[in-house]
């Protein structure tokens, strides 16, 4: 635990107990659910995008579960907006970990990035390159 967790931990909690763009986007291009199937935790994912059809403009969540996966899906809610669909399909596991700010024990890790998980496989699906119903973090 590096210095500055505590911190990390309050926003973490501050974006469970008050999660940012919280609710369904009425317009979105893209929309996509997923679980961790160890736990029955559900994130799912609205995005919408800009007239050049690859700028995210829009997003929002629902969700029930954990601190950590739904903290992480308000906060990625903020980070996508602006983003183009590839930057998006291209984040990794240690972006998800940087933006929440701490060291992620394995069993956590898939609480942090179901949300990340759901919004790729969101894009992919909206660009024919995958046909799934639901996202799992397995
Ligand atoms: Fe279920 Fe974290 S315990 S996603």
């Amino acid at each position: 635990m590096g210095p500055g967790t505590d911190m990390y931990r309050q926003q973490i909690l501050d974006h469970y107990k008050n999660p940012r763009n919280y609710g369904e986007l009425e317009d979105a291009d893209i929309e996509h659910v997923g679980e961790n199937p160890m736990c029955g935790d559900t994130i799912k994912m609205f995005l919408k995008l800009a007239d050049d059809g690859d700028t995210i403009a829009g997003v929002s969540f629902i969700g029930d579960g954990c601190a950590i996966s739904q903290a992480s899906a308000s906060m990625l809610s903020g980070e996508l907006r602006g983003k183009s669909l590839e930057e998006v399909r291209g984040m990794e596991r240690e972006d998800i970990e940087e933006m929440l700010g701490v060291d992620l024990s394995p069993m956590r890790v898939k609480c942090a990035v179901l949300a990340e998980k759901v919004a790729k496989d969101g894009i992919a699906i909206h660009q024919g390159d995958k046909d799934l119903e639901e996202t799992t973090t397995e």
